[in-house]
C-alpha cells in the first residue's frame, strides 16, 4: 500500500485496520485471514510477525502478495505483545487508518463479532470486546486460566479504581485519535499488561470506553505465549500505577483542603 488514497473505507466511511500479531501461528494464520475476509470484507489487515521460527512470516507474505488489503510487518526479535502492537499502531497511523483493531491470530477473537465492536465505536473511542459483561463468555479455558483472568481483572479494577469489567482483554477497536494521544514510546509494558496500560491511559485521557460482549474461544491449535514473567510484570505494574494514582488523589485532597483553610 503506497498512499492514504489506496485505503478503502468500510460502509460507515471509516478506514479500519485489523492488526494481528503472530508468533508461531502458521496453522492459525490462514484460517483467521479467511474468516476476516469473509466476515468483514472491507477491512485491511496488518500481520505483525516477530520472526516466527515456524515460518508464519512467509505464509503472511504469500497472503499479502495475493491480497492488496493484507500487509505484513516483519520484526526481527520477539519482543513481547506490547511492542508488536505499538509497531502495528504506528504503521496504521502512518497509513491514515481511522480505526485500529487488535485481534489474536489463534481464533480466540471471532472476526464474525467484529461488526459489533465497530458499531459500538459510534459512541465510543475505545471498544473492548468483553468476556465479563452480560452476554460475554469464555469457551474451553482451563480453570487455572479463568481464575488468572478473573483475578487479574478484579485486582486491576480495585487497584486503579476503574469500572471496566475486562480491562485485560485483547479484542479491541481504538479510534486513531486515542492512539495518537498516547506517547507509545513512553509505554514500557512489554507483556499482555500493555492492554491494561493502554485502557488506563485511554480512561485518564478522558476518552469514552465501552464494553461489548464477545465469546472468547480458547485456541485449538498451537500454544499460548502467556508466561510467568508476563503475569509478574502485570502484577507489579498495575500495583505501581494504582499506588501512583492514589498518591495523586491524596495530594489533590490535601491541596484542596489547604485552599479551603486559607480562604
Ligand atoms: N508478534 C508477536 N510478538 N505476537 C505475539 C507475541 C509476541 O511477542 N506474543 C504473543 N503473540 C501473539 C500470538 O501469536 C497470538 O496471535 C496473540 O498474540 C495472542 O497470544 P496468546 O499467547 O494466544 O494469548 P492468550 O490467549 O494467552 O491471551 C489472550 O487473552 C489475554 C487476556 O486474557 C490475549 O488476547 C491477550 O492479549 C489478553 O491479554
Ligand atoms: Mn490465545
Amino acid at each position: 500500500m503506497s498512499s492514504e488514497e489506496s485505503v478503502d473505507a468500510n460502509e460507515t466511511g471509516e478506514r479500519v485496520l485489523v492488526i494481528i500479531p503472530t508468533f508461531n501461528e502458521r496453522e492459525n494464520l490462514p484460517r483467521i485471514l479467511d474468516r476476516v475476509r469473509a466476515a468483514v470484507p472491507d477491512v485491511h489487515v496488518l500481520v505483525v510477525d516477530d520472526g516466527s521460527p515456524d515460518g508464519t512470516g512467509l505464509i503472511a507474505d504469500e497472503r499479502a502478495a495475493a491480497d492488496d488489503r493484507i500487509a505484513v510487518l516483519h520484526r526481527t526479535e520477539k519482543n513481547g505483545l506490547g511492542p508488536a502492537y505499538f509497531a502495528g499502531f504506528g504503521w496504521g497511523l502512518d497509513h491514515g487508518f481511522d480505526v485500529l483493531v487488535e485481534m489474536d491470530a489463534d481464533g480466540s477473537h471471532a472476526p464474525e463479532q467484529l461488526p459489533r465492536l465497530l458499531t459500538a465505536l459510534d459512541h465510543a473511542d475505545l471498544v473492548i470486546g468483553s468476556r465479563y459483561v452480560p452476554g460475554g463468555s469464555v469457551v474451553n479455558w482451563p480453570k487455572r486460566r479463568e481464575l488468572l483472568s478473573k483475578g487479574g481483572n478484579l485486582y486491576s479494577r480495585l487497584a486503579l479504581g476503574v469500572s471496566v469489567k475486562d480491562i485485560t482483554a485483547g479484542y479491541r477497536a481504538y479510534r486513531a485519535k486515542v492512539i495518537r494521544a498516547i506517547p507509545l514510546n513512553e509505554v514500557a509494558s512489554h507483556g499482555y499488561c500493555f492492554q491494561v496500560d493502554l485502557a488506563w491511559r485511554t480512561i485518564l485521557g478522558g476518552f469514552r470506553v465501552v464494553e461489548v460482549p464477545i465469546t472468547f474461544t480458547e485456541r485449538e491449535i498451537g500454544v499460548s505465549k502467556m508466561s510467568g514473567n508476563i503475569v509478574r510484570e502485570a502484577l507489579i505494574k498495575v500495583t505501581l500505577w494504582g499506588a501512583a494514582h492514589r498518591w495523586q488523589q491524596i495530594k489533590g485532597l490535601f491541596s484542596r483542603s489547604g485552599e479551603r483553610v486559607s480562604r
